[in-house]
């Protein structure tokens, strides 16, 4: 169904345009949520274009639904429509961790819970695949929220759970060097985080993995 005639959804105003999204604010059925559409980027073959942001949509929409049913911090799933490529969710209100790191609304201990909620979304077998600070939004009330699933895997690798922790960190280190011990932080709350024995590995098998990839990178390019 073409956005234009999503059934009681309302725009407001564009959030956010980026390279392969665009992000409306708007309410539906009453609600305040956001549309999320995607754009092929152009480049590829458009056949196989479509198919690919088709399939990072469905990707997106099904992790969210799964753990949003587990009771994760995540927008809820409203509606999806696969062959117009976008996604309704019900809108955080807050801010990107990027810019609350930035004027000191948050700081290291909001960066030890961060690092527990990714060990429990790793325990729910699931790795994000672009964990950036812009990819956290912080409530009003400090609490923390992950969005953006679009290039997230269900049954991750170690690798990919290492590469989370990876790209978080060097995130960290490009934009928000000034807030001393942020990594430490996220690793420490990392190993909080770990519960009972689950199917994936354990927390500090990954801090280890995420740890010869820091080496790999910085020693081996
Ligand atoms: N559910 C939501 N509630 C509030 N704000 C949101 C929500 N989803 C997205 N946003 C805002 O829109 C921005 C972009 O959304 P998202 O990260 O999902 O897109 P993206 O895949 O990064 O897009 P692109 O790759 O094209 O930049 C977020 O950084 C956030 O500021
Ligand atoms: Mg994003």
């Amino acid at each position: 169904m073409a956005v234009e005639t999503i059934p009681m959804w309302i725009p407001q105003g564009i959030m956010h345009e980026g390279a392969e999204a665009t992000v409306t604010a708007g309410s539906w059925l009453g609600k305040s949520a956001v549309l999320k559409t995607r754009r092929a980027r152009g480049y590829r073959h458009p056949d196989l274009d479509r198919r690919l942001t088709r399939q990072r949509l469905t990707a997106e929409a099904r992790i969210l639904g799964r753990l949003q049913g587990l009771g994760f911090p995540v927008p809820s799933l409203m509606d999806v429509d696969q062959e117009a490529a976008w996604l309704l969710m019900s809108r955080i209100e807050g801010r990107p961790m990027y810019d609350s790191l930035r004027d000191g609304t948050s700081d290291v201990e909001s960066l030890e819970r961060l690092g527990s909620i990714i060990r429990s979304l790793h325990e729910a077998g699931v790795s994000h695949g672009d964990l950036t600070t812009h990819n956290v939004m912080v409530s009003e009330d400090g609490q923390l929220h992950l969005i953006d699933f679009g290039l997230a895997r269900q049954s991750p690798e170690l690798e990919h759970l290492g590469l989370d922790l990876q790209v978080l960190n060097e995130c960290l280190t490009a934009s928000h060097s000034v807030v001393g011990g942020a990594v430490d932080a996220v690793v420490r709350g990392y190993l909080e985080g770990d519960s009972a024995p689950s199917d994936v590995e354990p927390a500090n098998q990954v801090i280890e993995r995420f740890q010869k990839i820091t080496g790999r990178v910085r020693y081996h390019g």
